[in-house]
């Protein structure tokens, strides 16, 4: 029997798929930076048994059934809204993400956009690129302080887990809200349960990492930004579809709440002629949540030891069960 083929859609260093290719017959899409073209993941897919794809990649219904033969998908994330986790599993396709590897790597990001934005980082920094620093003065580029305030953590997961034990180094009060109550952890990470509307109202900081999906598309509208302290700060690290944007920009610009600190978008890129990048209080990044050079390897080793486990008939690692 020859050797089981893995397909990845992006080009990544030689020398993590290394330990692998005397076992696997493993190819590559050739750039690292621009996705896969969609026909030609088809023709890839057809021939392998295995494929690790990235959340720029559509993994439909379409593709499963067009590639039923394939024993895995590996998705290089966390999230998962890119896959049709029930069109897989109706061919029997096991999918795996990459969870724990990049819990801390993004909190830390969370934590940085967070006082990146109440500090008016960005916007400070500017001042000097554009020689416009002008004399000390009280109020020029004050803003918000972190230390002490409330944070408001909605979808309490690793991610959310994380984040709050950095809260507590803060000495912030936090709010969280989930699906679930979660009492263990409230007693270990001094946390306080409260619906969406509360936490809304008494946060000073909105911090959304939710997973995206149907019960949570959009979330964050009109009437949850008009429930916000006009003083609040929203920050979201988990996928730009939980929010409305038009409504988030609207809410920035009539000084329904004050700023925002946003690394994901309804459609990714987005473009310098985005309206977000016109305002002043908002803090933009190209989706980094997870990118240090430590995790984003550990993010694709892992995916290699599900791809690799289940070509060689054993037990993913990390399987999505849904
Ligand atoms: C990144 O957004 C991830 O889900 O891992």
């Amino acid at each position: 029997m020859g050797k089981k083929k893995i397909y990845i859609t992006r080009n990544i260093p030689a020398h993590l798929i290394a330990p692998y290719e005397n076992e696997f017959d493993i190819s590559m899409w050739e750039s690292e930076t621009t996705p896969v073209p969609r026909d030609v993941l088809f023709q890839e897919a057809k021939k392998a048994d295995g494929v690790i794809c990235l959340l720029t990649e559509k993994m439909d219904a379409e593709f499963f059934q067009a590639n039923d033969h394939l024993e895995i998908v590996a998705n290089n994330a966390v999230g998962y809204d890119n896959v049709d986790i029930a069109a897989a599993q109706k061919y029997g396709i096991t999918i795996t993400n990459t969870p724990d590897v990049l819990t801390e790597t993004t909190a830390d990001l969370a934590f940085t956009l967070l006082m990146a934005t109440a500090r008016r980082i960005v916007e400070a920094s500017k001042t000097i690129e554009e020689n416009k620093w002008g004399d000390w003065s009280p109020f020029t580029l004050a803003g918000a302080d972190v230390y002490g305030k409330t944070l408001g953590i909605v979808g309490m997961g690793r991610i959310g887990e994380a984040v709050a034990r950095r809260a507590n180094g803060f000495q912030m009060d936090v709010l969280y809200h989930n699906r679930s109550r979660k009492k263990e952890v409230e007693a270990e990470l001094n946390l306080s349960y409260a619906n969406f509307d509360e936490l809304l109202a008494q946060s000073d900081f909105v911090l959304s990492l939710v997973p995206l999906s149907e019960a949570t598309e959009k979330m964050f509208d009109e009437d949850a930004f008009a429930r916000m302290k006009s003083s609040a700060i929203f920050i979201n690290v988990s996928r730009g579809g939980v929010v409305d944007e038009a409504a988030l920009y609207d809410a920035l610009k009539n000084g329904t709440i004050r700023a925002a600190g946003l690394d994901v978008f309804e459609k990714e890129p987005i473009s310098a002629d985005h309206p977000f990048v016109r305002l002043d209080n908002a803090v933009l990044l190209p989706h980094i949540g997870s990118a240090s050079v430590e995790t984003r390897e550990a993010m694709l080793n892992l995916c290699l030891k599900n791809v690799s486990a289940v070509l060689r008939g054993g037990a993913p690692v990390t399987e999505v069960t849904e």
